[in-house]
């Protein structure tokens, strides 16, 4: 029996090259491994857009086109929608009567995003909650493993706690504690330098056209230091080059050797790392454009995807309410 992942993402818009690098090519490679359970968090997504929640519907879409056009492969692994998955929200809830209020309040992301998401009124009842509804989401699979990012892992540390606290009030056996996998992947940094965010609007989209490619990164941030041609550059003190490393790998001694020596100029290191980019696109372009094309083909994945993960969320459901001793109707 392989090992069970379960994983997802919040459909809040088109997926770009730090979602690409950093979490996708991991997705990809743990399919070969582990029986795969990829989830798109529209619930997650609600608790942030609750205000203007029209595009989650749209997202999840492009979500799915996204995560099809780079190899996530439906026939392998489970893509499927939270919120037609109905256990989610009853484990949450469960969850929920379990889970001390200081374990959330203490959260270092819930803190975080207080402080940075100035812009959306946050202090909600949901959003408190959203790891309990994310420990549930793991939970109800019995992954044993959720490849996430850094950020994540308290996250994950709490669905541990609360699987424990489970254990302790109504008898073990029913959860598995997941551990992390972090991906190998190195971190791209924005087009002006900062974490690449949707919110910053300083990505580059993997369903961005060529020309549009070509414009985000000739003006993309360089080595501050390196004005004129005749300045020496610092490579590894520039973004530009830190692209190179993942988008062409092949080139990363000529770079080294033109920059530092200054013997080409950053317009032309750029164009050459724009045409890299575009290259590396091509056929995840082309294979979202199919899935795209073919109109019933992301609900037909998605339906497919729910019914695999809904044949484990009920009996897990089963498990939780026989242990807890709830009425059977
Ligand atoms: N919180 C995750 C994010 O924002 C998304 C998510 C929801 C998730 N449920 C999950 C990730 C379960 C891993 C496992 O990226
Ligand atoms: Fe960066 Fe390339 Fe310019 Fe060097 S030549 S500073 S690596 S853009």
């Amino acid at each position: 029996m392989k090992k069970r992942i379960l994983s997802g993402m919040r459909p809040t818009g088109r997926l770009h090259l730090g979602h690409l690098v950093g979490t996708l090519k991991n997705w990809v490679a743990l399919q070969d491994t582990y029986d795969c359970f990829f989830m798109v968090a529209d619930w997650h997504a609600l608790m942030g857009e609750y205000e203007n929640p029209k595009d989650i519907s749209q997202n999840v879409v492009e979500c799915v086109a996204d995560w099809v056009s780079v190899g996530i492969d439906p026939k392998r692994s489970a893509i499927f929608l939270q919120s037609a998955v109905k256990e989610h929200l009853e484990l949450a809830m469960i969850l929920s009567d379990i889970t001390p209020l200081a374990w959330l309040e203490r959260c270092p992301t819930y803190k975080e995003q207080l402080r940075e998401e100035s812009k959306r009124d946050l202090t909600t009842y949901g959003f408190l909650g959203y790891p309990v509804l994310q420990a549930a989401d793991i939970l109800l699979y019995k992954a044993n493993a959720v490849p996430i990012g850094i950020d994540q892992l308290p996250h994950l540390e709490l669905t541990r706690e609360i699987a424990r606290r489970f254990a302790s009030l109504y008898g073990g056996g029913i959860f598995v504690e997941p551990e992390p996998v972090f991906a190998e992947t190195t971190k791209l940094l924005g087009t002006d330098n900062r974490k690449m965010s949707k919110s910053y609007g300083n990505f580059i989209a993997l369903s961005d056209p060529p020309k549009v490619i070509m414009e985000k990164v000739a003006k993309m941030f360089t080595d501050p230091k390196r004005i004129h041609l005749s300045d020496k550059g610092h490579p590894n003190k520039c973004n530009i080059y830190a692209y190179y490393k993942i988008f062409k790998p092949e080139a990363i001694e000529e770079v080294l050797d033109y920059c530092a020596n200054a013997k080409a100029g950053c317009t032309t290191c750029k164009k050459n790392l724009a045409e890299a980019i575009i290259y590396h696109l091509k056929d995840i372009q082309e294979r979202r454009e199919a899935v795209m094309e073919d109109k019933g083909r992301i609900k037909k994945i998605l339906e497919e995807g729910v019914e695999k993960a809904a044949s484990v969320a009920t009996k897990t459901m089963n498990e939780v309410k026989k242990a807890i001793n709830l009425y059977e109707l």
